[in-house]
C-alpha cells in the first residue's frame, strides 16, 4: 500500500516534470502565527516529495517524511501574550524597534547555530532557498553562500523597505500602508503620516537591521555583497494578499498573491464548543484578539462595554480569552483560552467574528465568509482592518471606539442578513480561483528551482531614478522648444526688421 502510494507520488511528480528538489526553509523569526501559515507551504512540499530542510523555531513535533528540521528551539522566548491593546504613535514607533531588535538578534541565533554552520561547511547544495521577508536579509547572505536561488515569503502585506527590492512603486495615495489606517484612500492627514513613517521604517531598515546584519554576515564569510543588492535578486515573492481583500494592486509578474494556502479542511468541534454553537437559536458572535495581546491589558471600562453590548443581543458568544473568569460571568459568553478557530468560523451557525485583524484571522474569515467588527491594534493589523472595510467584509471598530452603543450598532448592522449575504458572496469569489493558493506558491517554488538563470526582477527595481521622473527626457523637449523659440524669436525679428525698412522707403 506504502510503495503503492510513493509510486504514485513519484509518477505525479514526473508528470508535472519537476524531479525531487532540494529545499531550504531559513524562517528564523520567533512568531508562531507567521510560523504556522509557512509550515502548511512547507509540509505540502515534503508531502509532494522534495527533500525540505527547515530552519526555524518551531521543529516538528513528530517526524515527518522528506522534512528535516535545524532547531533554533530554545534560543528565544516566543511572542505569545507580550503586546498591549493600546492604540498610538509610541506603539508605531517602538514597532520599528522592536523590528530591529529581534531581526538582527534572530541573524545571531542563525549564524552561531552548529547545524546550520554544517550547511555552508559541508556545502550542501540547494536547489532553492525559501526565506521569509520580515525583518532581516540575514538568510540572503547564507543563501548566497549556499549559492541558491530564492524565494521569498511573507504573511502579510508588504512592509515599507520590501517595496524597491522588487521594483513596485510605492505610493502613498493609493498603496496601503499596513502599519496605519487609511487604507488605499487615505485622507491627506493619512498620506502626510505614511509618508513619514515609510521614511522612518525605511531609514531605521537601512541604516540599523541591513548595516547590523551585514556585520553579523562578515563576522563568518568575507565576501557577502551588500544586502541590499543580494534582496534585489530573489527570483519570486510569495505575498499573502488577494486582491478580493486587499483590492488590485500594482505587482510585477514575480510577485505572486497566495493569500488562503494555510486554511485547513475544517474538523470535528469539540463536544461542549459544538453544543454551545448548536443550541444557540440566533446564532453565535466570535470574539479572539489572537495569541499576541495580552487580554487583561484591556481597560476595564472596555471590557465592561464589550460584555454589556453583546448581553443586549440575542447571539451566544464564543470568547477566546486567556483569564479565567469575565467580570460577572455572563451566561451568555463561553470563554476558553485556546479555541479551534478555523473549525469555528467554519460552522454555518457562527454569525460575526469580533477581531484585533490578524491576517490568519482575516484570512479564515473571508474564506468562511463571516463577517467582521474589526479591531485593529499594532502590526499590519490597521491595514487589514481598512481592507475589510474596503472590501465589504466588515466594519472597522476603534479602540478608542469601545463604548457599549457603538459595538451594538455596529454589530447590529454586521448581523443583518442583507450584509451576510454580501460578504456570502465576496467568499465565494474569493475562494474561486484558476489555481489553488497552495498550487501556486508550490509551483512558483519550483519554478525558481528550475529556471533559476534568469531574472524576474521589474526593469522598474533598475531603472535610475532620473529616468523614471523623465528628467532626461524632460531636458530635451525643454530645450527643443528652448531652440524653436530662438528661432521663431530671430525669423520674427528679421521679418519685422525687413517690414520697417520697406515701410521707411515707402514713405522716402
Ligand atoms: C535532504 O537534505 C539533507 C539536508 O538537510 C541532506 O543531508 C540529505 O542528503 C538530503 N537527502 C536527499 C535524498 O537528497
Ligand atoms: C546556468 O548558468 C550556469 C553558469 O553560467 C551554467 O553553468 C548553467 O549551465 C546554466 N544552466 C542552464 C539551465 O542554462
Amino acid at each position: 500500500m506504502r510503495s503503492c502510494a510513493k509510486l504514485l507520488l513519484l509518477l505525479t511528480i514526473c508528470a508535472s516534470g519537476v524531479s525531487t528538489l532540494n529545499i531550504l526553509g531559513v524562517f528564523p523569526f520567533e512568531g508562531k502565527t507567521h510560523f504556522f501559515v509557512f509550515e502548511s507551504y512547507l509540509r505540502e512540499l515534503a508531502k509532494r516529495g522534495h527533500n525540505v530542510t527547515v530552519i526555524s523555531h518551531f521543529p516538528q513535533k513528530s517526524p515527518l517524511e522528506n522534512y528535516n528540521d535545524i532547531s533554533l528551539a530554545g534560543t528565544t522566548s516566543l511572542l505569545e501574550n507580550v503586546f498591549p491593546i493600546e492604540r498610538s504613535y509610541a506603539t508605531v514607533i517602538a514597532i520599528g524597534f522592536f523590528l530591529v531588535n529581534t531581526g538582527t538578534a534572530n541573524c545571531r541565533v542563525l549564524l552561531s547555530n552548529k547545524g546550520v554552520q554544517n550547511l555552508w561547511k559541508t556545502k550542501t547544495k540547494f536547489d532553492v532557498v525559501v526565506a521569509e521577508q520580515f525583518n532581516s536579509d540575514c538568510s540572503l547572505g547564507l543563501a548566497y553562500k549556499l549559492g541558491a536561488p530564492v524565494v521569498g515569503i511573507n504573511t502579510h502585506l508588504l512592509l515599507p523597505w520590501h517595496y524597491e527590492r522588487f521594483g513596485i512603486q510605492y505610493n502613498p495615495s493609493y498603496v496601503s500602508f499596513l502599519l496605519l489606517e487609511g487604507g488605499t484612500k487615505p485622507n491627506i492627514y493619512q498620506r502626510l503620516e505614511r509618508t513619514i513613517l515609510y521614511t522612518y521604517f525605511n531609514t531605521l531598515y537601512k541604516v540599523m537591521c541591513q548595516r547590523i546584519d551585514q556585520n553579523t554576515l562578515a563576522e563568518y564569510f568575507d565576501d557577502v555583497p551588500p544586502l541590499n543588492e543580494i534582496a534585489r535578486e530573489i527570483k519570486f515573492m510569495l505575498t499573502y494578499t488577494h486582491f478580493t481583500l486587499f483590492g488590485s494592486s500594482l505587482l510585477p509578474s514575480n510577485v505572486i498573491e497566495v493569500n488562503g494556502y494555510h486554511v485547513a479542511e475544517p474538523r470535528e468541534l469539540p463536544d461542549d464548543i459544538r453544543k454551545f454553537i448548536e443550541e444557540s437559536q440566533h446564532g453565535v458572535i466570535y470574539i479572539s484578539f489572537g495569541s499576541m495581546l495580552k487580554a487583561a491589558s484591556l481597560p476595564a471600562d472596555k471590557l465592561n462595554a464589550i460584555i454589556e453590548a453583546v448581553a443586549e443581543i440575542p447571539q451566544r458568544v464564543l470568547w477566546k480569552w486567556d483569564q479565567k473568569t469575565l467580570p460577572g460571568n455572563p451566561k451568555n459568553i463561553f470563554i476558553s483560552n485556546w479555541l479551534p478557530q478555523n473549525d469555528i468560523l467554519a460552522h454555518p451557525n457562527v454569525l460575526a467574528f469580533f477581531s484585533h485583524c490578524g491576517l490568519l484571522s482575516t484570512t479564515e474569515s473571508i474564506h468562511h465568509g463571516v463577517p467582521m467588527l474589526a479591531m485593529p491594534v499594532f502590526g499590519d493589523q490597521p491595514g487589514n482592518a481598512a481592507a475589510v472595510e474596503e472590501s465589504g467584509l466588515g466594519l472597522q471598530i476603534r479602540i478608542a471606539e469601545l463604548t457599549k452603543e457603538i459595538i451594538v450598532k455596529k454589530l447590529k448592522t454586521i448581523l443583518d442578513p442583507k450584509f451576510r449575504e454580501q460578504v456570502k458572496h465576496l467568499s465565494r469569489a474569493y475562494r474561486n480561483r484558476n489555481v489553488s493558493p497552495m498550487d501556486s506558491a508550490i509551483f512558483w517554488t519550483e519554478y525558481a528551482a528550475q529556471h533559476k538563470n534568469f531574472t524576474y526582477r521589474s526593469r522598474s527595481a533598475d531603472v535610475p531614478f532620473y529616468q523614471y521622473l523623465y528628467l532626461d527626457v524632460l531636458v530635451i523637449l525643454l530645450s527643443f522648444v528652448f531652440v524653436v523659440l530662438i528661432i521663431l524669436k530671430t525669423v520674427l525679428f528679421a521679418v519685422m526688421k525687413c517690414i520697417q525698412k520697406s515701410n521707411k522707403n515707402k514713405k522716402e
